[in-house]
């Protein structure tokens, strides 16, 4: 693995649920608890804000309270160690990488900590409630969304990612279940242009068999293992 030259990382819930942030997915995970169609949509929005901006100001104050776990501080190692390029490319809307000492982090799915002003389109970081309709800093209305892509918008940064999964030797997911486009298909991509792929995650994502390797057990356990594998290769 010591040959390859730039990695790209695609991150996702399982990376954080050490940290005690719910996955998606699964025995307890949010989409079990709430209806996609309610809180993760433009028309949930339109239809009922005051419901969607609760569920984000809940998710938006408990990450502030969360921590990063070893799979977060161990990508960070690695960016700040690796001669080639690391990019890790995130589904999670919580900020765990950064604190972790990521600097290379594109976040496809938006941030929690961030707010977009529908009205003049500005986004500023932004800690506190949305439900309060606080004026825009930028341009005063009270038109402040969160900064989260939902079902039926387009993520972000999709330009750079696919010059990042162009320019990568080895293509490696972490805790997603494989579930949601374009991430889902990222895999694929990658092989196309002839990326080795490893899946680390819990157990088997649902495009496991696209990886020429993968490791099944938590990542705050298996990310920290196979960095220092790499590492102790160069
Ligand atoms: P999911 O909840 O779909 O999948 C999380 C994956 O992490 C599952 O495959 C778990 O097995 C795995 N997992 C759980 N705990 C783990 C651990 N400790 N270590 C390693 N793996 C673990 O989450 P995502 O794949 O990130 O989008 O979901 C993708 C997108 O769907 C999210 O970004 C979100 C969601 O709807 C938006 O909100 C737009």
């Amino acid at each position: 693995m010591a040959a390859h030259r730039n990695i790209l990382i695609l991150t996702g819930a399982g990376i954080s649920a050490e940290s005690g942030i719910d996955t998606f997915r699964g025995g307890g995970g949010l989409w079990e608890q709430h209806r996609v169609e309610d809180v993760a949509t433009p028309e949930a929005f339109a239809r009922d804000p005051d419901l969607v901006l609760r569920f984000y100001d809940m998710r938006r104050a408990a990450i502030q309270t969360r921590e990063p776990n070893p799979a977060h501080a161990a990508l960070a190692r690695l960016e700040q160690l690796w001669p080639g390029e690391v990019t890790v490319v995130t589904q999670n809307v919580d900020d765990l990488h950064e604190r972790a000492g990521s600097h290379n982090v594109m976040h496809m799915h938006g941030e929690h900590l961030s707010a977009w002003c529908t009205a003049c389109g500005e986004r500023m970081g932004w800690t506190g409630p949305l439900l309060d309709r606080p004026p825009c800093p930028s341009c005063d209305e009270p038109s402040l969304r969160p900064d989260i892509v939902w079902f039926g918008e387009i993520p972000y940064r999709m330009e750079e990612i696919h010059a990042a999964l162009d320019r990568a030797d080895l293509f490696v997911s972490i805790g997603t279940s494989g579930a949601v486009y374009p991430a889902a298909g990222f895999v694929r991509l990658a092989r196309e242009i002839g990326a080795e792929t490893l899946e680390i995650n819990l157990e088997p994502s649902q495009g496991t068999h696209w990886f020429d390797e993968a490791r099944h057990g938590p990542a705050g356990r298996q990310v920290p293992a196979w960095v220092e594998e790499l590492l102790a290769g160069l």
